[in-house]
């Protein structure tokens, strides 16, 4: 495994820009305005303590249970490390996104074109979607038989990964034959849905994801784990952070513990502003991947049509990714001038790993040769102060998160930050911030649309009839 010399400090999280002291009272938020949320606050940070470890708040724990699974993660990682070229996750959503942000965040940005000297481990793909051209694409570059496949669902019987998995074992048996099996790792509950089954049937090497823990809240289990792992990540590192985190928000005091105050404002921000978007932008590619993870965790968390007491709503913020400075030259212009209805969260690296120098030259065009001498470091530096000051000077609220360095304690610290933060808004706004609904009803409509023969896929479609036909008029 990769072990680094960490810089172990702690992310920071900057709101100065959110407030109206800073960015003006138009839209800018009242340090008042939070503290009258003080008791609100106290009582959503206590209820999360209260349950922590139960009901759905069983990933609170992660960070302190896992000694075992670690240890099992680490052995079978290395196995996968010496036998395979190639490791390929199969699944989707909560399944997938983390892996994904993961191995984006920490590792080498190119890491499939390195040579596999300088890899220490296989090529890395992660399967989110059903596109037949990307699964044939797929098929193309790598060798089934060279190939570890990690098949990582929850429900065991989400239709994306499961339809994976036919084509993949089919192949499999094909081209290996006896001892296919050694090729597929299943990470699924421990006892429901269609997986677990499977594996117990072929004797798949498996990792469970505990109760306790959903899809999007599920990083720090085998699900996101393991795929480090065999790519070389010091996931005890990750999970260190993780509880160093912990560590910083255990106040019910809202100056006092960094996700709440998140959770405050950001909750002002959507019901008394109507600050209905929040827009990721890290300033570095290596998170530009953990603001797509972000995006489904508030999203599926917070939007939601109904409270926990069962009072209408249609709360939630709408998130969404850029990525400095790409899309400053793409989206920045809405942001500073369009509506008022964004936060803009920065993620900021402090040190990045790698320091390139601009190089001399073109000392006949001033407004070209001053960059030369400069770092590529000091530039996307530059620029995102740039970005925040345009921001500002518009009187739109931004906040900052700063990694000190991005490396797997950080990392770790970040996610769990962010994942206390939803529990902490989904108690704000009192809506169940762990289930999805939402994303049930549109499964079970393309079930039925596919023809499934269950009862409950054959009432979906019956109830899908009921739509008026589409007009002519229309399509054009
Ligand atoms: O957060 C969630 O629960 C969902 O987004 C799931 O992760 C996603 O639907 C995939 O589900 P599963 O892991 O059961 O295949």
């Amino acid at each position: 495994m990769k072990k680094h010399t960490f810089v172990r400090e702690p992310i920071v999280l900057d709101v100065n820009h959110m407030m109206s002291d800073i960015v003006g009272f138009q839209y800018g938020i009242d340090a008042g305005e939070v503290d009258a949320m003080a008791d609100a606050a106290a009582a959503a940070q206590a209820a999360v303590a209260k349950n922590r470890g139960t009901g759905w708040l069983g990933w609170m724990e992660l960070p302190y249970n896992q000694d075992e699974i670690v240890a099992k993660i680490e052995k079978v990682a290395q196995s996968v490390r010496e036998q395979y070229d190639a490791f390929v996750v199969l699944g989707i959503g909560g399944s997938a996104l983390g892996p994904i942000a993961v191995q984006q965040a920490l590792n080498h940005q190119r890491w499939n074109d390195l040579p596999k000297e300088k890899r220490g481990g296989p090529k890395f793909y992660v399967e989110d979607n059903v596109d037949p051209e990307r699964m044939a694409s797929l098929l193309d570059v790598i060798d089934v038989t060279r190939t570890c496949f990690n098949i990582i669902t929850k429900s065991g019987a989400t239709a994306e990964t499961m339809s994976q998995y036919l084509i993949i074992s089919e192949l499999l048996k094909k081209a290996v034959g006896e001892g296919w099996q050694r090729h597929i790792i299943a990470t699924t509950d421990h006892e429901k849905g269609n997986l677990i089954k499977l594996a117990w049937e072929e004797g798949f090497e498996t990792f469970y994801i505990p109760d306790g823990v959903g899809g999007r809240f599920s990083e720090l289990t085998p699900v996101g784990l393991l795929p480090a792992a065999v790519c070389g990540v010091d996931i005890r590192a990750m999970l260190e952070g993780a509880a160093a985190m912990d560590t910083r928000l255990q106040s019910g005091d809202v100056w006092q513990n960094p996700a709440l105050l998140e959770a405050c404002l950001q909750y002002i921000a959507m019901e008394e502003r109507h600050m209905n978007v929040q827009v990721v932008m890290p300033y570095a590619d290596s998170l530009k991947y953990m603001a797509d993870w972000f995006c489904q965790l508030w999203a599926e968390s917070l939007g939601k049509n109904v409270t926990r007491k069962g009072m209408a709503v249609n709360c939630g913020q709408t998130p969404t990714k850029a990525l400095g400075v790409t899309d400053q030259h793409s989206q920045l212009q809405l942001y500073t001038e369009g509506p008022y209805d964004k936060v803009i969260t920065f993620l900021k690296v402090g040190t990045f790993r790698d320091e390139v120098t601009i190089a001399d030259g073109c000392e006949q065009f001033a407004d070209v040769h001053f960059l030369s001498g400069k770092t590529l470091n000091q530039l996307i530096d530059a620029e995102l102060r740039g970005t925040e000051y345009a921001l500002y000077s518009a009187g739109r609220m931004s906040q900052t998160i700063t990694l000190t360095e991005v490396n797997a304690y950080t990392l770790g610290q970040l996610i769990y930050f962010f994942e206390i933060v939803t529990a902490y808004a989904g108690e704000l706004l009192d809506v169940d911030a762990f289930n999805q609904p939402g994303v049930e009803s549109s499964k079970l409509a393309s079930y039925a649309v596919l023809g499934n023969t269950s009862e409950k896929y054959q009432r979906k479609a019956a109830e899908m009839k009921g739509r008026p036909e589409p007009l002519k008029k229309y399509t054009l």
